[in-house]
């Protein structure tokens, strides 16, 4: 069992002797530890069941500490980040030699992110180095977006939970790489596609694979309950299970002939930013329900409702 405190000065010890610690983000919780030290590092990926070729974000309470360790900031990225930062936002930057090759699996791009969350930035601000922080959930499963979630899956792993109450975006942060001047998204994620453009005109957007080096973080299937979960259509679904074996992540109202036990509703006002808050922690709960399978509804695909719509497209996917 981890303990779950809110002692930073605890923490930076244990970070400082190449210890991991779970840690609040406003996104999700994040698994951290020194990125600047290959053992730190290394115990992230063994803790987390984490294949070595998918790269980590390393997370920094500033600009100027970011810049010690990125070879070259486009204007592009210069904007987002004066825009975005702190927030929901991860850039994929040239790296220089103070970060480890195993944190960016050997790529030359380092993932930056400032994240927004009052403890996270404290913590941040007192330790000597940046951490390095996937999403605290074991390969594969859904990320933690509380502090419980993360005791209950890595709690008998790690020695301390940073809690800092849920995480209020809910769903990671949006990723966005260079190349020269064309910016591109390789993960939609809590800031929108439409207030990207907003500030850097037309981006092209990274189409999932379940098989490219090139952005080891699309893979297809991700996200996953243990439950099988469909999407688009319930009618086949109720042909082919009872009622009561059918869980549903309904978005604004309940779904007609389930009872109201197995399902979740996102967000009753059909607030986006409202359901990305609650999808993760939706998922969950009806992975521990008495059901056979989860049906989700999709959000119209626009703002938010995207990025929503590809955590449960990937949940959904085989
Ligand atoms: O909101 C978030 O981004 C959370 C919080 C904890 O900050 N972190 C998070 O980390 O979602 P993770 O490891 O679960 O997802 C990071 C994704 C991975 O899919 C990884 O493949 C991709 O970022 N990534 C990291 N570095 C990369 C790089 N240099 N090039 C391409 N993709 C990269
Ligand atoms: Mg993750």
């Amino acid at each position: 069992m981890a303990v779950i405190g809110t002692d930073i000065q605890l923490v930076k010890t244990l970070l400082e002797r190449d210890n991991i610690v779970a840690i609040p983000t406003e996104t999700v919780y994040g698994l951290a530890g020194n990125a600047f030290s290959p053992a730190g590092v290394a115990t992230i990926f063994q803790v987390k069941n984490r294949p070595a070729f998918d790269p980590l974000i390393v997370h920094s309470d500033s600009l100027q500490k970011i810049k010690d360790f990125v070879s070259h900031f486009p204007e592009k990225a210069s904007a987002l980040a004066a825009r975005f930062w702190p927030g929901p936002l991860t850039l994929l930057l040239p790296r220089n030699r103070h970060i480890p090759d195993l944190v960016t699996s050997g790529l030359d791009t380092v993932a930056v992110r400032i994240p927004n969350h009052p403890l996270t930035l404290q913590l941040l601000n007192i330790l000597d180095f940046p951490l390095a922080a996937p999403s605290a959930n074991p390969f594969g499963y859904i990320s933690p977006t509380r502090a419980e979630h993360v005791e209950n899956q890595l709690g008998n792993q790690i020695p301390y939970i940073l809690d800092g109450g849920p995480s209020q975006v809910g769903i990671e942060s949006t990723i966005i790489g260079f190349e020269g001047e064309k910016a591109i998204i390789y993960r939609l994620g809590g800031i929108s596609i439409e207030d990207i453009e907003k500030i850097i005109g037309p981006v092209q957007v990274m189409p999932h694979s379940s098989s490219n080096p090139q952005a080891p973080g699309m893979l297809k299937s991700h996200y996953a309950p243990r439950k099988p979960v469909y999407i688009e259509n319930i009618s086949p679904l109720l042909q082919k299970y009872p009622a009561d074996k059918i869980g549903v992540l309904a978005f604004q109202q309940a779904v007609d002939g389930i009872p109201h036990a197995n399902q979740i509703i996102l967000s009753q006002n059909g607030d986006f930013s409202e359901a990305a808050q609650h999808l993760f922690a939706g998922l969950r709960q009806l992975d521990t329900l008495p059901i056979d399978i989860i049906y989700a509804e999709l959000l119209p695909e626009k703002d938010l409702g995207r990025a929503v719509n590809d955590r449960i497209k990937r949940a959904a996917a085989k």
